[in-house]
């Protein structure tokens, strides 16, 4: 599927432009905003190559990754950026990813990008099964993955090394069926 574009709420999915290199730098350059990733503070010039990855991933066929701007279109900025990666070693799945700027922290715009990554992979690409992994310490995480009906699985020791040591990852679920039986949202990036 290319292009993306599929609007909530508040928020909308849209394809990654050059354009958008300093508004995820400023996402991905953030301490606080990757403490709990499985990576340190990207510089301006790996967010730049990031971006062109995705945009090049973007055109592949067949596609198996969407990494996207989530944008707040009233205000017209950038406000986060997602990644759903077809899984390649199981049947229709995927795992999601997704990182908001600080300031908008806190006006449950998470959920609503996870919701937004749900239609995607539900209403769009026809996978059965997405999952996410957050580090133990990340305790916002959590609160989004569940406000946003996903459930917990389970934990994968020593999944990540990040910051000179292994760390765990909890991992949550959410299949489609579950996704049309909840309905509020459902309604979002419906193929018309
Ligand atoms: C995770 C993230 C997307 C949540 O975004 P958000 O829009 O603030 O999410 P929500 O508003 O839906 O919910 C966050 C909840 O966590 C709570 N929270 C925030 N920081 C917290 C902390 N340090 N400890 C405990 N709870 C925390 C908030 O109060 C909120 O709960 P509430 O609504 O019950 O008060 C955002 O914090 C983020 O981008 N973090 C950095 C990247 C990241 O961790 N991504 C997830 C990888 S799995």
């Amino acid at each position: 599927m290319h292009p993306v574009d599929i609007a909530g709420p508040r928020l909308k999915l849209r394809e990654l432009t050059r354009d958008d290199v300093d508004a995820v730098h400023a996402i991905y350059g953030d301490a606080e905003a990757t403490r709990h990733l499985s990576f340190e503070p990207r510089t301006r010039e790996q967010v730049e190559e990031i971006v062109s990855r995705s945009m090049a991933s973007a055109d592949e066929q067949p596609r198996t990754e969407y990494a996207l701007a989530v944008v707040r279109p009233d205000e017209g900025d950038l406000v986060g950026f997602s990644r759903l990666a077809l899984d390649p070693h199981a049947q229709n799945a995927a795992t999601i990813g997704f990182a908001l700027r600080p300031d908008t922290w806190g006006a449950a715009l998470g959920a609503e990008t996870v919701h937004l990554m749900c239609a995607l992979a539900f209403n769009h690409l026809d996978l059965h099964r997405i999952w996410a992994a957050r580090a133990p310490l990340n305790a916002a995480s959590a609160k989004t993955l569940l406000r946003a009906g996903m459930t917990e699985e389970g934990r994968i020791r020593e999944h990540v090394f990040v910051r000179g040591a292994w760390r765990d990852s909890v991992t949550y679920s959410i299949l489609d069926h579950e996704w049309r039986a909840a309905g509020a949202f459902a309604a979002i990036g419906d193929r018309g």
